[in-house]
């Protein structure tokens, strides 16, 4: 094996009630990449087609994440790496463009090398790509580009990820007004401290939301995405947030949020018809502005990252 070529998916990080801890992977956006053997060692990236990325190594969070691999290899290796990225997800849109790099490179170079790192362990790789992107090594958008599902970040220090399962007819509508909002911004308007009885009305609905996983539970799914933490910062951050969330509740979503660090706006509903009327419904909001917007709608991706072809 020489090259290989992947998808590197699109997610959903937070989900509302889960701040920096739940995640989910999309399916009909991201990114592709090439990664190949080369005779010369360490890792350089060749080419970037779609966005205005470093090229240098440490610069580009595909080439810390691949560092932090090559770093940890039992033996070294007398080759190196080439990345070729086809960037479709915008940085700063707030569904993991960063982290669809830095999953999908280490993801690549594991399989080049025949798999000698886990899932985990590419997780943690990847997390240093999103330090270098956001100032945090946070994983709730990495851990579920590589694992694929819904994914929740059960400790950090060591890192352990539960991978949940998902609902069979489960589909994410994703609008994406064209502002950029740069994590760190957005984590900069959140405040150290919460008051103690948001803390509980928000930790007992990421359990409900993790029962509804488990039992299929539309409804509870539903109750539990509620955010009482985060949303009521960020969302002065997002034209239309508010208007944006009440449409989409009353065509039928089963709930709505900033996705990541926004500034997109993902809802979840059952079943393609209601993902698609919501689709429909949201976009018209963002043509009566000046802001241009894109929109996605999505199946819950459990497979994560895919493989496109290997040479
Ligand atoms: N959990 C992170 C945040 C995700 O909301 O800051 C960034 O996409």
């Amino acid at each position: 094996m020489k090259e290989i070529k992947i998808f590197a998916p699109a997610t959903i990080a937070n989900i509302s009630c889960g701040f920096d801890v739940l995640g989910c992977c999309l399916d009909t956006i991201g990114d592709e990449m090439v990664i190949r053997k080369s005779p010369k060692k360490g890792v350089k990236i060749i080419k970037i087609v779609g966005m205005d990325l470093p090229y240098k190594t440490n610069n580009n969070v595909a080439g810390v994440a691949a560092l932090a691999l090559l770093d940890k290899l039992e033996k070294e290796i007398d080759f190196g790496f080439e990345i070729e990225i086809y960037k479709k997800i915008k940085p700063g849109s707030g569904i993991g463009s960063s982290a669809a790099s830095a999953a999908g490179v280490v993801f690549a170079i594991n399989e080049l090398l025949e798999k000698p790192f886990s899932k985990i362990e590419l997780v943690e790789f990847a997390r240093k790509g999103e330090e270098l992107a956001c100032g945090s090594p946070i994983a709730d958008n990495v851990a579920p580009a590589i694992f694929g599902g819904f994914t929740l970040v059960n400790n950090t220090d060591p890192l352990s990820i539960l991978q949940l399962p998902t609902l069979k007819d489960l589909y994410a509508t994703i609008i994406h007004p064209q502002i950029e909002i740069k994590t760190s911004d957005s984590r900069a308007v959140l405040p150290n401290k919460i008051p103690l009885e948001d803390g509980v009305k928000q930790w007992a609905n990421v359990g409900a939301f993790v029962h509804a996983l488990h039992t299929n539970d539309y409804d509870l799914l539903s109750d539990s995405l509620t955010d009482y933490v985060v949303e009521p910062y960020r969302s002065k951050l997002i034209p239309e947030f508010n208007k944006i969330k009440k449409n989409a509740l009353k065509e039928g979503a089963l709930g709505c949020g900033i996705s990541g660090s926004g500034p997109s706006i993902f809802t979840f509903s059952r079943g393609i018809q209601i993902a698609n009327n919501v689709l429909d419904k949201l976009s018209s909001i963002f043509h009566n502005t000046h802001i241009e917007s894109h929109h996605y709608v999505s199946k819950i991706n459990t497979q994560g990252i895919k493989i496109l072809s290997i040479k």
